[in-house]
């Protein structure tokens, strides 16, 4: 008799089944965490060299070295950014995992896990299953990184882009939303990485997919 593919009811699915998070998701989710860290790194030192705010940022803490340096890390995070991120929402829209994971939402859900987050008595029992503020942040993200590459297109080539440059009222103003976009990034990252720290399983799990 030939041999049939894994079911539910087959010796092969639980394995299969203990799986928290499928390989290209954890290999998309690395080359994010590396094309972020890039694109805001280098980002500061672009700022830096034209600051709007009374402030810039630490050398140090910039990727580059100089203006056109940092140009050229922007440039290359951006394509890794760009192609690993379409890849990402293809696939997870294509799988229906986008809507399996991170739908339904809803306001009073996220209250309510919130609540039960802040009384300590939010269950991580199960990782596969992210709670609704996890969900709404992981949306939330998700938009923010979409906008953040809509607004550096009109900053890269705002000629090519006109309609989008005015969609985003101009090029001044779509710098102001590139900047601030990469704001709500990197605080998403600190609160990202705080709960990561609380749940350090889920990391492993990140890693290794269970
Ligand atoms: C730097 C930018 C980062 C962004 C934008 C980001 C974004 C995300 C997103 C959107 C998810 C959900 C993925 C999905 O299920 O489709 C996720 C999950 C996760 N991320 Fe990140 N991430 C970043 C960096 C990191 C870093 C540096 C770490 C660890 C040191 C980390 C650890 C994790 C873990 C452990 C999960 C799974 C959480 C769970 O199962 O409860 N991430 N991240």
């Amino acid at each position: 008799m030939m041999a049939s593919p894994a079911t539910p009811d087959t010796p092969a699915a639980p394995r299969a089944a203990g799986v928290i998070h499928p390989g290209w998701l954890r290999v998309m989710h690395w080359i994010n965490a590396l094309a972020v860290v890039i694109m805001v790194m280098s980002g500061w030192r672009i700022y830096n060299a034209a600051p709007f705010f009374n402030f810039v940022f630490p050398k140090d803490i910039t990727l580059g070295g100089w203006l056109g340096g940092a140009l050229q890390w922007h440039f290359a995070g951006m394509w890794l950014l760009f192609a690993n991120g379409l890849l990402y929402l293809a696939l997870n829209v294509g799988t229906g995992r986008l809507f399996r994971k991170f739908f339904p939402v809803s306001p009073r859900g996220v209250a309510a896990d919130l609540g039960a987050a802040l009384h300590g008595k939010l269950s991580h029992n199960d990782l596969r299953h992210y709670n609704q503020v996890q969900k709404l942040a992981y949306l939330f993200v998700i938009v923010d990184i979409v906008v953040l590459v809509l607004s550096g297109l009109v900053l890269w080539k705002s000629v090519q882009f006109d309609l989008l440059r005015e969609l985003l009222g101009g090029y001044e103003f779509a710098r102001r939303i590139h900047f601030f976009a990469m704001a709500l990034l990197v605080a998403f990252v600190a609160v990202h990485l705080v709960m990561v720290a609380l749940v350090p399983r889920s990391l492993i799990a990140m890693i290794r997919g269970k």
